[in-house]
């Protein structure tokens, strides 16, 4: 047994740690199986002295452990060893770090300081400062943070490898500083820059192209931190002695891109100007930094027919394109970013809007590599002009994000399903930008709360979110009120609005799927009050029927069964769509109350969820289970919240089913339906049919993008036509990450990997196949150690490997076998033969439709069982529409008519 990683607040040897009670996490590795944690200690150090030992705790919590030593001191370096003993004799340890940051905003005495130019300069003020030091350095921390976007240089070297700090939250009550390790960057004689640019601070932002949403000056407050070897210790802050100037930078923003003139002689210095803000909401930097994470190569260069020169670098990204360029002096280059390119080949940056999104580099003469510091763009393509001579070699494109752990991996036999995989880990990392952006290419790039409630389960499976979505939920609730609800894009700079369903349900979702994926307790705490308050606001807004009918509603925002009229909120009923959600929200608050032991208001909420039930079967739901807004999404609500009562599920399932055979096997849902169609399919018998809607390849379907090229998830599911034309509803990303959230049921359904318990302490593994998919492999890297779910169906055989980490039990549902087992931690491989598997085989999607035209016994065994189905709704359906009918709609009628013969076959085979 050994212990593999030691996480503090989920992150390896932390500096400027800013929790006061931070929770220790360790991964056990065994060969053995059956591994139990039996018992843990935990030393905390500080300088050799101990100020906090557990001594031997007989527990089997090896996550989330909090510290409850002496109170931690600012600035200061930590020790941490955990030792840890198993079920089977066995001990390790393991060592790591911490060091706190300031732990309170005012420690920092440096002064905010800001420049007096003229409003009409863009060029980005760096702030200097020159000084001396004397002694001998042992340690230097630098802690920063600016009202714009910053970075600093230390004798002309860019310190730490991060971008867009200080991050972007709600900077009227929450601003985050940063810590960076700066050893061995002073000289005798220094020089300190920091250059600000507008960011989202300053910055033309939202929709409106709104300037100065925040304020109209940047500003900057920085201290160095000297610690000399001889114990002593100096602080350089900003202060009125620094001077400020401007430097090549002349302009930037991040929907309009950057200038960058490289000839341009530095400005004169002038003197700062001393500027207030309030240091007490000043916070440490509160989830992993933006880094670039991936470097792309070129892939192509093209010359378009309009004569356009472009490069593709083969992927929709976020971030911007490294230019290493040896040009006259002077010379001005512009690199133009662009999603897609149109049907004729042409360079179309319209998905952008009105965002600009132009880098402009003008030349000195040198060998020089350009790249912005500011600005971020959404891109595939770039379209290059002023340089003559283009040689793919020179041009890398730097994908940046949050730099968020990846936790998940999916694979399966079926290629697109691979590339849809792929697309929705992009737009993840495309979109988790510092907030989860809803696109990062627009005139928008805001955080959307109903992308990111959709969103969040399925994220939280591709990357660890923990820390991402801690901070973004106190930027929530932070602008949360009890007049108004939750906003519907955090931060929010759109001013007074009330909530509205779906989106604002972020408040109690997102913290909820925390805690179930990691186990976090805390993240309950700390957002409880904004998780009850928004439940509250509901229940503030409803009518004597005790349901939530007024106000706007985004509805089943873009759902295909109206977006034919100008509506995008489409056809369901918005008002039934609140109330699902009121019902849902406020089982979680109630859950929530339960776990953390507030026993009045889990009761409180108790009532209120059993009354919002009633209240919505009597309102939504006919004496004779007929659903008044009989669409997909009206259905699957319904079904998937777990509203309606027993008896009224299977008309309602019998509905939906109707409405997608109707639809020709597709879905017609938007934002709120979309993430949970399959899952109510196959959680009513219907596994086959979400499998099918699921691998549809056209219109509309999650397939039918990647067929189309897409290498990120679209807006619309009609972002392109299939003839090539482009939505131009004025709304058309290419690059939204809320369709992608069918990745929850790729991993749950497909590869079987579930929590039972919160934290993954107890794991279901269920996989359950569908046609056209003869294997799946997942892995998902929980806070317990990795989960692994693989099968494979192939010559008449089921092979299923799976990995349990150490510290965790799992029950196991092998594939197409009736009962569960239970198993301990270890790898496991499971093969055998079943009669079903065969079918699954020989019936499988890969399976040409002529071939099962060609069994004789598919058409008998139609016309004998057939009537005898009549029972099953879906063999109902396609009965009624009789087999002529069917076939004559060819080639759509493939599916259907496979699961006709599938149901029978399935049939016959049991007599
Ligand atoms: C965004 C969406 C968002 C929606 C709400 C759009 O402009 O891109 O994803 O949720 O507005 O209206």
């Amino acid at each position: 047994m050994r212990l593999e990683e030691l996480r503090i607040e989920y992150q390896a040897k932390p500096i400027g740690l800013d929790v006061r009670k931070p929770r220790f996490s360790w991964i056990i590795a065994s060969d053995e199986k059956n591994v139990l944690q039996t018992a843990y200690s935990i030393l905390v150090t500080k300088d050799g002295e101990t100020v906090w030992n557990t001594g031997r705790v007989d527990s089997n919590s090896s996550v989330l452990v909090e510290y409850q030593g002496i109170e931690l001191e600012p600035c200061s370096l930590y020790n941490v060893l955990v030792e840890v003993w198993d079920n089977k004799g066995n001990q390790s340890c393991i060592e790591s770090y911490f060091e706190t940051g300031l732990l309170k905003g005012t420690n920092l005495k440096a002064d905010w300081i800001t420049h007096n130019f003229e409003a009409e300069e863009q060029a980005c003020p760096v702030f200097v400062k020159e000084f001396k030091t004397e002694k001998e350095i042992d340690t230097v921390r630098v802690y920063a943070t600016a009202l714009g976007v910053y970075e600093i240089k230390i004798n002309g070297e860019k310190i730490g490898d991060t971008y867009f700090a200080p991050g972007w939250t709600n900077y009227k009550k929450r601003l985050q500083y940063q810590t960076y390790k700066a050893d061995g960057m002073l000289k005798e004689d220094n020089k300190i820059e920091i250059t600000i640019g507008n960011g989202w601070y300053k910055g033309i932002f939202g929709f409106m192209c709104t300037p100065n949403i925040y304020g109209d000056r940047v500003a900057a407050l920085a201290e160095i931190h000297i610690n000399y070897v001889d114990g002593t210790k100096e602080i350089i802050g900003t202060d009125e002695s620094w001077k400020v100037t401007t430097g090549a930078i002349r302009s930037s923003e991040i929907y309009m891109g950057e200038t960058i003139d490289s000839c341009y002689i530095e400005d004169e210095v002038s003197d700062v100007q001393l500027f207030s803000f309030d240091k007490n909401i000043i916070v440490g930097q509160e989830s992993e930094p933006v880094r670039i994470t991936e470097r792309l190569s070129a892939k192509e260069f093209i010359v378009t027919p309009k004569g356009e020169r472009l490069i593709d670098f083969g992927q929709n990204i976020t971030g911007f394109v490294e230019v290493k360029v040896k040009g006259t002096v002077g010379q001005k280059i512009t690199i133009k970013h662009a999603e897609v390119l149109d049907k004729d080949g042409n360079f179309y940056p319209e998905t952008l809007r009105q965002a600009v999104s132009h880098d402009v580099y003008i030349c000195n003469g040198e060998e020089q590599t350009f790249i912005p510091h500011f600005t971020f763009h959404g891109f595939r393509y770039i379209c290059i002009e002023g340089l003559e001579e283009i040689k793919l070699e020179n041009f890398t494109a730097c994908a940046m994000h949050t730099h968020m752990e990846q936790t998940g991996s999916f694979t399966c036999s079926n290629p697109l399903v691979n590339q849809l995989q792929s697309n929705i880990q992009w737009s993840q990392r495309d979109n988790f930008l510092d907030i989860p952006t809803d696109c990062p290419q627009r005139d928008e790039r805001l955080g959307w709360t109903g992308d990111a409630q959709v969103f969040a389960a399925t994220a939280a499976y591709n990357h660890n979110v923990a820390l991402f979505f801690t901070k973004w939920l106190r930027d929530l609730a932070s602008e949360q009120t009890k007049e108004l609800g939750v906003p519907h894009v955090i931060p929010n700079i759109l001013g007074a609005q009330e909530g509205a369903s779906a989106w604002s349900d972020a408040a109690t979702i997102i913290p909820w799927v925390i805690y179930q994926t990691y186990g976090d307790v805390r993240i309950l705490e700390d957002q409880y009050e904004s998780m009850k308050g928004w439940v509250d606001f509901i229940t503030s807004r409803c009518g004597e029927n005790g349901l939530w009918q007024t106000g706007f509603q985004y509805g089943d925002w873009l759902a295909l069964d109206k977006e034919e009229s100008a509506d995008r909120t489409g056809a369901t009923d918005k008002y039934l769509v609140a109330n699902a959600y009121y019902a849902y929200s406020t089982d979680i608050v109630r859950k929530a109350a339960k776990i953390l032991n507030k026993n009045e208001d889990a009761k409180i909420y108790d009532e209120l969820y059993e009354k919002i039930k009633i209240a919505f079967n009597d309102e939504y739901i006919t004496k004779t289970g007929r659903m008044v807004s009989e669409t997909q999404t009206g259905c699957v609500v319904a079904l998937h919240f777990d509203l309606a009562e027993e008896k009224y599920r299977e008309r309602i399932v019998s509905a939906l089913a109707t409405n997608i055979a109707n639809h020709k096997n597709h879905l017609s849902t938007g934002f709120v339906g979309t993430p949970y169609i399959c899952h109510a399919l196959s959680d009513n018998n219907l596994h086959d049919l979400a499998g099918t809607i699921f691998l549809q390849e056209d219109y509309p379907s999650w397939l039918y993008s990647v067929k189309k090229g897409a290498t990120t998830i679209w807006e619309r599911w009609n972002s392109i036509l299939p003839n090539g034309d482009f939505d131009v509803s004025g709304m058309n990303s290419l690059n939204h990450y809320a369709y992608g959230s069918i990745g929850e049921w790729m991993y749950k359904r497909l590869a079987g990997i579930n929590a039972l318990e919160p934290g993954y302490k107890k794991i279901l593994i269920k996989p359950e196949f569908i046609k056209g998919i003869n294997s799946v492999s997942a892995t998902f890297k929980s806070v317990h150690g990795e989960i692994k779910s693989a099968w494979i169906c192939k010559d008449k055989c089921i092979k299923v490997d799976i990995e349990i980490p150490a510290n965790t039990t799992a029950i196991v549902y092998l594939p197409e076998q009736e009962n569960p087992i239970e198993i301990g931690s270890g790898s496991y491989h499971y093969e055998y033969v079943t009669e079903t598997s065969l079918e699954k085989e020989r019936f499988s999607m890969d399976t040409k439709l002529e071939e099962i035209m060609n069994e004789p016994i598919a058409v008998q065994i139609f016309t004998q069982y057939a009537p005898q189905m009549l029972d099953n709704p879906m063999i109902k359906l396609v009965y009624q529409n009789t087999l002529a009918e069917v076939l004559s709609s060819a080639p759509d009628i493939q599916p259907l008519f496979q699961m006709v013969v599938d149901t029978l076959n399935k049939s016959y085979k049991s007599e």
